[in-house]
């Protein structure tokens, strides 16, 4: 079955199959008055003249049309809501301070515990829905919110149960997202390299093993040691790096070969040039600069040098409570210093380079799954600067309405 999406009014797109960089992540490719032919799904063809005749006709209104929204960092399953700490946050209280009060992180992983699998899958779900309503098609969703292997692998148990109704979610194994409370760090490093990672390699779930490496958290050398040991067993490194500060995250990631950096808001030249290095694509997470009032980091410098940067909403209870990923494009426009092409690229092809699914999301060019959204919006320029409200007017996977 063949359908045309006719009257773009913009059709704005990145181009590739693998994550761009430099100057190329502005090069976003724009047709006007445009439509997009799609079969059964996957994209057969673009254009600016008449629209070609098919099964079923779109008219998308004079609108933005865009490739679906990839996020490729999130933290979708847990238990509870975190508002409590907003007047602890509002009367000064640092993200370290709260989480060395038995706040933060922790705070979640109990709750977390404590919830049934079916309930935690009914809760992601609902927030994935949301999520689709403001654009966003595919996802990555880690887990890190048990720190003990029950709670990781029910957590990554709910992740799988969604693939089922999305196959476009990446999963993350973050079993290293904080230390266990009244646990020794050299303990828990050593349970998860000896013990959490074989057996959760052994479900086959978790593509991707992450780490929070920060000051006060995993050391760059305890993270290198947990990524090496995720790595031996099929999964590919990520890192939280840099949120609080340089401690050699950077350098570890590239040692180690990981797929992506994220955070980065305390990042300097040399962890710049380490991210060129090493070709790790550089996550920017500015709703979560914006909650934390953090540093929105160098990502014009990123950029500049030559890293690929993907974009992400960071979406969890506690530093970034918030999953719409054009507010973050609009944040990382306004103050992480890219154009809005730039915050394109980043939240649709470089973020799904960053979860591996390149070769078939995140542009809309010939071959790749017609997953896409009609804005309301006349231009990429204006959906960046109407922020703050939902402007996706209608989004579609492999062509078919979703939301
Ligand atoms: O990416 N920085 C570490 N972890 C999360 C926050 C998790 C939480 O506060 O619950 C983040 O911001
Ligand atoms: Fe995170």
């Amino acid at each position: 079955m063949k359908r045309v999406f006719f009257n773009i009014g913009e059709l704005a797109t990145a181009t590739g199959t693998a994550a761009v960089c430099g100057s190329a992540q502005s090069e976003v490719k724009k047709l006007h008055g445009a439509w997009l032919l799609e079969e059964n799904g996957t994209i057969l063809q673009t254009g600016e003249s008449a629209a070609p005749d098919a099964d079923e006709s779109i008219d998308c209104g004079g609108r933005l049309v865009t490739a679906g929204l990839v996020d490729c960092h999130t933290h979708l399953v847990f238990g509870g809501w975190r508002e409590h700490e907003l007047a602890m946050k509002l009367a000064g209280k640092t993200y370290l301070e709260i989480l060395a009060a038995g706040g933060g992180i922790l705070s979640t992983v109990r709750e977390t515990r404590r919830a049934s699998e079916d309930a935690l899958c009914e809760k992601t779900r609902t927030l994935m829905t949301e999520m689709l309503r403001h654009g966003t098609t595919a996802l990555e969703i880690k887990s890190g919110y048990g720190l003990d292997l029950e709670t990781e692998r029910k957590q990554l148990r709910v992740i799988r149960r969604l693939q089922e109704e999305n196959p476009d979610i990446a999963a993350t194994f973050l079993g290293a997202h904080a230390f266990p409370e009244g646990m020794d760090h050299e303990a828990y490093v050593d349970l998860l390299c000896s013990e959490m990672i074989p057996e959760i390699a052994k479900d086959g779930i978790a593509q991707f093993c992450d780490v929070f490496c920060d000051d006060g958290v995993f050391t760059a050398e305890q993270s290198e040691r947990i990524l090496l040991a995720g790595k031996r067993f099929g999964m590919t490194p990520k890192m939280h790096a840099d949120e609080i500060k340089e401690i050699g995250g950077t350098q570890a990631a590239a040692r180690v070969g990981a797929i992506s950096c994220d955070h980065l808001s305390e990042t300097g030249a040399e962890g710049i040039q380490a991210l060129k290095d090493g070709g790790v694509i550089a996550v920017m997470l500015p709703a979560t600069s914006f909650y934390l009032k953090k540093p929105y980091g160098d990502f014009r410098g990123m950029i500049d040098a030559g890293v690929a940067v993907a974009v992400a909403t960071d979406m969890n209870p506690g530093s970034t409570p918030n999953l719409s990923l054009p507010f973050a494009m609009t944040a990382g426009c306004l103050y992480g210093r890219l154009t809005p092409e730039e915050v394109l690229t980043g939240a649709t092809l470089n973020g799904a380079a960053a979860i591996g699914m390149a070769s078939r999301l995140g542009t809309l060019e010939p071959g790749k799954q017609a997953d896409l959204v009609v804005w309301d919006a006349d231009n990429l320029d204006q959906l960046i600067y109407r922020y703050g409200t939902n402007r996706a007017a209608a989004v579609y996977k492999r062509g078919a309405r979703m939301a």
